[in-house]
């Protein structure tokens, strides 16, 4: 595995941590092989020594020293430009050296650098012959996000790896795949016999998905951030592959296009905005201002560090979404996202229709709807709210939870992180967790046309505020209200 950008922050937050800790499950391929690829000068040890002060913060099973001396053995590091031919020469020596040494031939190579280099990195991977295994062997590319700024760089780049690697080879990451609730949805409804008759507009009056996030742009984040902005960095891809599972038909089996198939006909079935009208009533952009986060000042998003004082740059959406499909006409899919809210939360909720007619609580306000919550992350677990008859000679019922945690069912150890799973499919050539470039192209084509009515020449939709540590902009509220609606509490 060759990891392009190797000084970057996800080599040692996520990616070293991730194959550790498969190791520490015994499920590492014993002849696997790390070269971290990255412009400054460091040496192997001095590059493992960097690795395991982070594996040692971060690592989900703890540090132990005995299993890190050896497997930090297998990471090498390679210093090179990313324009440098002459760089990938070398490193086509070492991969055969390491070869030579067990390493067994096949090739995964993780592109983490700035998504400036990666054409450039795919070029120079052709010119030195390393797309290309020997007879018998694999080469695959991970390709880190983003995955381009709009349709037309994402466009750009698929033509780049095209020229390089197959579709087949091509491993897109979008890390909440991986997320094992996420992977769960479809278990839910397929695995499952009594929720795939309900799940359309018959019996479903809306889903929601909320992805909430306490935290602002700490970690100098802000210079990436205040370019991309929360609807390209968050709902393009994350939010929109969680709908994509929730709206998805059953494939007709688990091979990656068997289910990217499906998934694509969702991303093509999204209803585009007409015009800048139709997304000034749909989406609501916002930024946070000035607030209180868990008691601590939190400064407004102009104010981070390496943001644009003058910043048109949204850190919320909350947009509505239709899907022009038999199964889903009529029900719309509310998002929202957003930092410096109160906490950490993602979960998708299943809205189902009331009863059609009242027979319990007259007169006071009908709250019987049941509602599926499915949560991504913390407390990982899914649960239906039903009514109960509250005990007593009165005819009164009230909301229940039937829950399910995974923590609980399965224990704390049974939650891997995203990447390892991730990592494990890449080596073992499973793309179903992987988004495919026609599902990055269609899911830009709704994009676009948010973000080319907020940027365009007039009309503009308004940029909205909500201050840290609040629950996001009032204009979101509204965007529920006037359907009847409300956001479920986090
Ligand atoms: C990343 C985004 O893809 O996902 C970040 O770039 C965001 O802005 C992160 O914070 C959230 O991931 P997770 O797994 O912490 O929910």
């Amino acid at each position: 595995m060759v990891i392009f950008g190797a000084s970057g922050d996800l080599t040692g937050r996520k990616l070293i941590p991730a194959l550790y800790n498969i190791a520490a499950d015994g499920e590492l391929p014993p002849t696997l092989k790390v070269v971290g690829f990255a412009r400054r000068e460091k040496s192997n040890e001095s590059f493992r020594e960097e690795l395991e002060e982070m594996n040692k913060k971060v690592s989900r099973q703890g540090h132990d020293d005995r299993l890190w001396a050896s497997f930090s053995q297998s990471i090498f590091y390679h210093r090179s430009e990313f324009e440098d031919a002459e760089g990938y020469e070398r490193l086509a020596k070492l991969l055969d050296d390491l070869d030579q040494q067990g390493a067994g031939g096949n090739r995964l190579f993780y592109l983490s650098t700035s998504p400036d280099y990666f054409p450039i990195v795919l070029e120079r991977l052709k010119a030195a012959g390393l797309h290309r295994a020997a007879e018998g062997k694999w080469a695959r590319v991970v390709i880190e996000k983003p995955f381009g700024t709009d349709l037309e760089t994402a466009q750009a780049l698929n033509r780049a790896v095209y020229d390089t690697f197959d579709e087949k080879d091509t491993y897109r990451i979008d890390h909440y795949l991986g997320k094992e609730t996420a992977q769960n949805i479809m278990v839910l409804r397929f695995a499952n016999a009594i929720f795939e008759p309900i799940w359309n507009s018959r019996y479903i009056d809306h889903v929601q998905i909320s992805c909430a996030e306490n935290l602002g742009m700490e970690g100098g984040r802000g210079g990436y951030y205040d370019k991309a902005g929360c609807l390209r960095d968050m709902v393009q891809n994350h939010l929109l592959q969680l709908l994509s599972l929730v709206a998805m038909e059953p494939p007709t089996d688990l091979s990656a296009d068997g289910v990217r198939d499906e998934k694509v006909k969702v991303f093509r079935s999204l209803r585009h905005f007409k015009d800048a009208r139709d997304v000034a009533d749909n989406v609501v952009r916002a930024q946070y201002t000035e607030g209180t986060i868990n008691g601590k000042p939190a400064v407004g998003y102009r104010q981070e560090d390496r943001i644009n004082p003058e910043s048109m740059t949204e850190a919320y959406v909350a947009v509505k979404i239709s899907i022009d499909t038999w199964r889903w006409e009529g029900v719309p899919f509310y998002l929202r996202v957003g930092k410096q809210l109160p906490k950490k939360t993602t979960e998708i909720s299943i809205h189902f229709k009331r009863p059609p007619h009242v027979l319990f609580n007259k007169g006071t306000e009908d709250d019987s709807a049941n509602v599926l919550v499915m949560r991504i992350q913390p407390d990982e677990g899914i649960s239906l709210r039903i009514q109960s008859k509250i005990p007593g000679p009165a005819a009164r019922t009230e909301r229940v939870k039937m829950d399910f945690h995974y923590s609980t069912s399965f224990g704390k150890k049974a939650s891997p992180e995203a990447y390892e799973r991730l990592l494990l499919d890449a080596m073992s050539g499973d793309a179903t967790l992987f988004a495919r470039g026609d599902e990055v192209e269609n899911a830009w084509r709704y994009i676009d046309i948010i973000e080319n009515a907020w940027h365009g020449e007039s009309g503009q939709p308004p940029m909205c505020h909500y201050p840290a540590g609040s629950w996001g902009p009032s204009e979101a509220d509204e965007l529920l209200r006037r359907d009847g609606r409300e956001w479920r509490r986090l």
